[in-house]
Order: C-alpha cells, then sequence, then structure tokens
C-alpha cells in the first residue's frame, strides 16, 4: 500500500514557520503582513475557500481583509477596488478569486494586481519569471507551489532525471506545474483532453500530478507502481444514499494500491495551497520592509 502525503500535517509545519516570521516582522519592524481576499458573487464553493484563505491569515496574525462583492458588480468598480489595494501600504497581498462572473474580464483584472502584491502568482511578470527560472524573485503560484513540496518530502530534493507527467494544462496549476518541474530538471509532459492514450502516458510518471477537475478519473492502471501521485481535484459527487462527498481526480482505492505514495482528498494539496498563500504574504512583507 503506498504512503498517504499528509498535506494537512506538512501546512500545519508550513504555517506554524509563517506564524513565527510574521511575529519576527512586526517585533523587529513594527510591520504586519497584510493580505487582502476578494471574491465576486456566491459560488458555495470559492465562499469556502475565500473564507479559510481569510481565517489562515489571521491565525497567522495577518492583518487580513476581505471584500465580498455582489454578482454584478461591474469590473470598473473591481479594477478600481484593486488600484486602492496596491495603493495601500498595510496590504502586502491581493488574492482575487476565480472564476469571476462572465462579465467581467478576469485576465484584465489579474494584469492590474501590481506584481508586488500578486500572491497568486498570476501576474505576467510573476509568471515569466517562473517560466525562466527565476523563482528567486517570483510569487509562484500557491497549489504546484505547495505540490512541490509534498513531492520534495517524498523523492527528496533532488529530482533530476524523473519522469514527471502533469495531467490538465491550466494557467493556475498544470503549466506553473510543469515549469517547477522542469525547473527541477524532471522530464516534463503536460498530458490534456486531447492526449492520446492517456493511460499509457501516466504509466510512464514516476511523479504524477493529477489537475483536471473530474472526479476519480485517473484510475490504478494509469499509475506506474511505486510512483508519487499527487491529486490537486476536488470535486463534490452524490453517493448512493443521497449524500455527496469529496473525491479527487484520482481513483484513491485503485492508486493507492499501485503507488509508492499518494495525496488524499481531502487533506492533501488543499491545506497545502492555503498555507502557500500565508507563505507568499509573509514574503512579500519582508520585501516591502526592505
Ligand atoms: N480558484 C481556484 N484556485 C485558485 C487560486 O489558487 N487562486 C485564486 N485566486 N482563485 C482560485
Amino acid at each position: 500500500m503506498a504512503q498517504r502525503i499528509d498535506g494537512r500535517q506538512i501546512a500545519e509545519d508550513v504555517v506554524a514557520q509563517v506564524k513565527e516570521r510574521a511575529t519576527k516582522l512586526i517585533a523587529d519592524k513594527n510591520i504586519q503582513p497584510g493580505l487582502a481576499v476578494i471574491i465576486v458573487g456566491v459560488d458555495p464553493a470559492s465562499q469556502v475557500y475565500v473564507a479559510s484563505k481569510s481565517k489562515k491569515a489571521k491565525e497567522c496574525g495577518f492583518k487580513s481583509v476581505q471584500h465580498t462583492l455582489p454578482a454584478d458588480t461591474s469590473e470598473a468598480d473591481l479594477l478600481a477596488l484593486i488600484a486602492n489595494l496596491n495603493a495601500d501600504k498595510s496590504i502586502h497581498g491581493i488574492l482575487v478569486q476565480l472564476p469571476l462572473p462572465g462579465h467581467i474580464d478576469s485576465g484584465r483584472v489579474i494584469q492590474t494586481i501590481a506584481p508586488e502584491k500578486d500572491v497568486d502568482g498570476f501576474h505576467f511578470v510573476n509568471v515569466g519569471k517562473l517560466v525562466t527560472g527565476e523563482t528567486e524573485t517570483a510569487f509562484v503560484p500557491c497549489t504546484p507551489a505547495g505540490s512541490m513540496i509534498l513531492i520534495e518530502r517524498v523523492r527528496g530534493k533532488d529530482l533530476s532525471g524523473l519522469t514527471a507527467v502533469v495531467v490538465g494544462r491550466s494557467n493556475i496549476v498544470g503549466k506553473p506545474m510543469a515549469s517547477l518541474l522542469l525547473g527541477a530538471n524532471c522530464t516534463v509532459t503536460v498530458a490534456h483532453s486531447r492526449t492520446k492514450d492517456l493511460p499509457a502516458v501516466c504509466r510512464t510518471a514516476d511523479i504524477l500530478v493529477a489537475a483536471v477537475g473530474r472526479p476519480e478519473m485517473v484510475k490504478g492502471d494509469w499509475v506506474k507502481p511505486g510512483a508519487t501521485v499527487i491529486d490537486v481535484g476536488i470535486n463534490r459527487i452524490s453517493t448512493p444514499d443521497g449524500k455527496t462527498r469529496l473525491v479527487g481526480d484520482v481513483d484513491f482505492a485503485e492508486a493507492e494500491k499501485v503507488a509508492g505514495a499518494i495525496t488524499p482528498v481531502p487533506g492533501g494539496v488543499g491545506p497545502m495551497t492555503i498555507a502557500l498563500l500565508m507563505a507568499n504574504t509573509l514574503v512579500s512583507a519582508y520585501l516591502a520592509a526592505g
């Protein structure tokens, strides 16, 4: 049976470190890290994620501000709010929860966030730094950055020469994940819905990252024996007894019989995403402190 990667515990370790360093920044320089989280509309899943982010920021000793805007908020109003937060010295991180309502141009919104406050790592400046290997000064998107920590806990820091397959090519997870793995000298394949013989491609992976948003799509016989499996999916499905439960993009029961190590859902990647958001906000506050 595969080792279960305890994302909750590892995230707690990261958060404890962040808390300690935030306390030190406040004591030494009287600078309290500040995170502003913006949500537009009432998507239930987004509301849950945003509430957890705001709560964790408070736990870290940060200033935590949440802006909950109605679904019919105009793009101009949202851009004006971001401009205010860009200019606010007490705010070091700005996060706009995605997806946004259809009448708002997400790209324009993201590019309006000051790159030095873009703790999600979605601004072109941060994407460009990641792709060109300037990771020392880039904000790296939280889910892939958290996933890398989990991978390194299992395989050690040296991933050189390993074969990695990322299933999913989103800007939030798939593409930055591929950049990080490439930066760590893995041989990387990005697979997606048009990939031919996806099971065979997945079977080549020493490190398999699933980020497609399709419940339990990756089956046990897609997994190479001993592989490290990182399941980024969070899908709510109905069960025969009329209830619902959360599952990942990987069929956990099957895959854990084959993999060397695997993240559960929930309790795997999810907590790491929030922990890395705190870490990015702390770094931003330190950089602002000079
Ligand atoms: N929606 C799903 N994941 C994310 C994320 O990491 N950041 C933001 N802003 N929105 C998301």
